[in-house]
């Protein structure tokens, strides 16, 4: 039976699901889940697959994220050793294979780095096992259950994955968007919960007091996590890099979208074959974060951060000695990474680090 067929059963069984449950479903369902179904050679990304991410533009892009943990390491946690380099979500592996080659520069820290992986996929799993042969790696099921102690934790493109609820403004309060059936019980759509929802307390204060008609997007899953980080950067020392599109701050407005074959895709209509995400707020996540004892930066642009932290200088050099042909393709591929027309403004980067530690490079 298919993932749609089973949740058609579902809700007919025991009635309408919340947006959050079947996003998760869409995404993590042991057996028909977009990124925990397994195949051989299953890869969501690049030309051939559904989208494509920062690492995968540019070896720059991981590389400077390995240099600013080198940065923090040494700066603001006082060079501790072991150090647990953390990534959320590591897709192929590339950004981190990346990572830890430009922090060759610094021997001391490659020797103290302890790599732990968060991930899902079985698939992305071998992929990661490829693009970091010879090391040796952890992989965990959520941060949770990653090793306590002080840490590096680099997340590019992971928070838009969690789960979100979404809420209707009403004149009864906030009223829950969830999933039901059509007429013909054989079709999936969205419906409006009666009654205001006991989770719109969550909702940042901005978000609570939208115009009637507006709606707005909470994740539960996205603040918990955060929490959770800030807390262990209380306790043991740690800096986080969090790098995802969405706003600087909470706002209204319908975000949630299925990309498949880099082209958007109704929601509803074949679940766990579409990748399916929604703008991160960062705002409501740097809030959680600095609740929990953390301290936030940014969230800065992603063109400016990569900028300010030698994105261009680092072209220069990789072009230095190409033709033009190399040359330009790498100028297309940082114009992707930087221009306020492609990813640069998009995308931001926010920084959690120790309530008492300055500035991370790049704000
Ligand atoms: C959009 S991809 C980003 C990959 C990579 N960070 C990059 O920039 O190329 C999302 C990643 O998160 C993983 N993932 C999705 N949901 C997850 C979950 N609930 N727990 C752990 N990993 C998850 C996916 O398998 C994939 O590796």
């Amino acid at each position: 039976m298919s993932l749609k067929e089973r949740i058609i059963r579902r809700i007919a069984a025991e009635g309408p699901i919340s947006v959050a449950d079947y996003m998760a479903l869409c995404l993590a369902d042991p057996v028909d889940g977009y990124y925990t179904r397994d195949a051989p050679g299953l890869d969501p990304f690049g030309v051939k697959g559904d989208f494509i991410t920062a690492p995968e533009i540019s070896q720059i892009f991981g590389e400077l994220m390995g240099l600013w943990c080198v940065d923090a390491w040494q700066r603001l946690l006082g060079s501790p050793s072991p150090v647990n380099l953390i990534e959320l979500g590591p897709g192929r592996g590339t950004l981190l294979a990346d990572a830890l080659r430009a922090a060759r520069v610094a021997p001391a820290f490659l020797e103290a780095a302890r790599i732990h992986l968060v991930e899902v996929s079985p698939a992305l799993k071998r992929r990661q096992r490829m693009a970091l042969a010879g090391m040796d790696v952890v992989w965990h099921d959520h941060f949770d259950a990653t090793p306590d102690g002080p840490f590096l934790l680099l997340a590019n493109e992971f928070f838009d994955v969690l789960p979100i609820r979404q809420f209707v403004a009403t004149s009864r309060g906030m009223a829950e968007r969830v999933i039901g059936l059509d007429e013909t019980r054989r079709h999936l759509r969205f419906a409006l919960a009666p009654g205001p929802s006991a989770w719109a307390k969550l909702l940042p204060p901005a978000l609570a007091r939208a115009h009637e008609g507006s709606m707005v997007e909470l994740s539960p899953a996205a603040l918990t996590l955060a929490q959770s980080i800030a807390r262990r950067i209380a306790r043991r020392g740690g800096a986080a890099l969090i790098v995802d599109y969405g706003p600087t701050v909470s706002a209204p407005g319908e975000t949630l979208q299925a990309l498949k074959r880099h082209l958007r895709h109704n929601v509803l209509e074949d679940p766990g074959a579409a990748d399916v995400t929604a703008h991160v707020d960062f705002a409501a996540i740097a809030s959680a974060a600095e609740a929990a004892g953390a301290r936030s930066f940014g969230p800065a642009p992603q063109g400016e951060f990569l900028a300010r932290l030698g994105a261009n200088q680092r072209a220069d050099r990789l072009k230095a000695g190409l033709g033009p042909l190399g040359a330009a393709e790498i100028d297309t591929a940082v114009g992707r990474l930087l221009d306020p027309k492609e990813m640069g403004t998009l995308f931001k980067v926010l920084a959690l680090v120790p309530a008492d530690a300055g500035a991370p490079a790049g704000f």
